[in-house]
């Protein structure tokens, strides 16, 4: 991310999708300071932390070291004494003025059978995590990180770099990845010197398993940096874990090109600490399978600038290198669907929101391709016809959007948990009939005059 310091949320290979968009922009301060220092925050509420203050190990959470204190081994050494101790190696860490906490490397050599993990962030942050099922239960990983005869293989593509093309069909939904990060980095750690910064990601690295580390070498950076910061810089994700954005590195998915109309979407789960890829439209023998790296609905301007700055790459996706006219005619889809959004959006009594409204904006993301857009173009529908209390068609929405949300927000996104109430029930939503009195008022909604 260090290429975008101004605005180090949105920097490095920080792939949002235009809903996670929302998650980075809603973001709430950190939660260093929610709690005292010998405490974490667990389901919102202070609670002692488990691992002894009294040990050698305060040591390890001190503030003012400016290098590495311990050797590797040492470091392991001290850590192997303290009875219970989370981690496998004594944390290193590092603080300034403008921190309150200091920032550690937390490594766990054991974490999801053995792929390892090191988190570099506050001590806080850590053992919140530490609270997550991926740690707790163990057991819930036994689905991730299967990367065994995988649906596709890897193709040098002339001019673009390594890639992966599907070697059978895919459907809708079929699962493509589901892997635990080998590293998390806390966004805030360029509060630190960059040496500092770089001393506790280098000593991250050392702490993985061999086999994870070889990985992580594997991978391609875009510029002459620190190569381990360099690695983590392009191929990174941003995440945000109980509200806090953190990057995380998943090196198996680092293979995905950048399309801006996508055939696969992705999520990241929280309490298992899993990053989900499905397809989400057919995939056939030979195509390549793609993510976005960034908002597709941004016009083309943006969308190639943000490439370009993060990630050091010109846009050649289809919609980059269309002829202008095409070009300009998506953009103008592009602006339309943004301006038909803040329409349905408006729930004021001078709303022009109607399910015609809905529609057009179905359509329109349909001609641009936006196959991960249409969960939120369905949701808009199914509230417009919930609220002039047509039941079925706001049923038959909601169950669209549930389908495509679950693949591009996950099963625990709020907007998911949304629909299948109101397709279940779509009575009990706070929509229904909200603007049936509306149409009696004008001069109708064009909606079929069910009332
Ligand atoms: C940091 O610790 C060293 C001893 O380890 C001490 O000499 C020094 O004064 C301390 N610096 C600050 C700023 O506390
Ligand atoms: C697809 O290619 C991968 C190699 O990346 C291989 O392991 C897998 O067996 C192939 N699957 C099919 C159906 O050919």
């Amino acid at each position: 991310m260090k290429t975008v310091t101004s605005f180090s949320l949105f920097g490095g290979a920080l792939a949002l999708s235009n809903q996670k968009v929302d998650i980075v922009a809603q973001q709430q301060p950190l939660l260093q300071n929610a709690c005292p220092s010998n405490s974490i925050l667990h389901n919102g509420e202070c609670q002692l932390s488990t691992y002894d203050t009294s040990s050698t190990i305060t040591l390890g959470y001190q503030s003012n070291i400016s290098h590495i204190t311990q050797t590797l081994e040492d470091s392991r050494e001290t850590a192997s004494r303290i009875k219970d101790f989370p981690w496998n190696f004594s944390p290193e860490c590092f603080s300034t003025e403008a921190t309150e906490e200091p920032y550690c490397v937390f490594s766990d050599q054991n974490f999801a059978s053995g792929r390892g993990i090191f988190i570099i962030t506050t001590k806080t942050l850590a053992y919140a995590m530490l609270e997550k099922d991926a740690f707790t239960r163990p057991e819930t990983l036994s689905r991730m990180n299967h990367f065994e005869n995988p649906p596709f293989y890897k193709h040098d593509f002339p001019g673009k770099g390594r890639g992966l093309v599907a070697n059978k069909t895919l459907q809708r939904g079929d699962q493509l990845f589901a892997s635990t990060p080998i590293l998390i980095t806390d966004p805030d750690l360029y509060d630190l010197p960059n040496s500092e910064r770089l001393a506790l990601m280098h000593r991250g690295i050392e702490t993985l398993p061999v086999a994870s580390q070889r990985v992580f070498w594997e991978l391609m950076g875009h510029t002459d940096d620190d190569p381990i910061d360099d690695r983590i810089n392009t191929n990174n994700f941003e995440i945000a874990i109980d509200g806090v954005s953190q990057s995380a590195l998943f090196p198996e998915i680092a293979m995905l090109n950048h399309d801006c109309r996508p055939n696969a979407a992705y999520f990241f789960d929280e309490e298992t600490l899993t990053h989900y890829i499905h397809a989400i439209k057919p995939i056939y023998p030979g195509e390549e399978i793609t993510i976005t790296y960034t908002n597709n609905e941004e016009e083309r301007s943006e969308r190639m600038r943000r490439l370009e700055k993060n990630w050091g790459f010109k846009c050649a996706c289809s919609t980059c290198t269309a002829h202008p006219h095409l070009v300009e005619e998506s953009d103008a889809r592009l602006k339309h669907i943004a301006a038909l959004q803040k329409v349905l959006d408006d729930w004021t009594p001078a709303s022009s929101a109607t399910p015609a409204v809905a529609e057009l904006l179905i359509s329109l993301m349909q001609q641009e391709r936006l196959e991960a857009s249409l969960s939120i173009g369905y949701k808009h529908a199914a509230e417009v016809y919930s609220s002039f209390g047509m039941k079925w068609e706001a049923v038959k929405y909601a169950k669209l959007s549930v389908e495509l949300s679950m693949l591009d927000k996950g099963w625990t996104d709020r907007d998911v948990w949304e629909m299948k109430k109101m397709g279940e029930n779509p009575e009990m939503s706070w929509s229904w009939q909200k603007r049936v009195g509306l149409v009696a008022k004008s001069a109708g909604c064009g909606c079929g005059g069910r009332h």
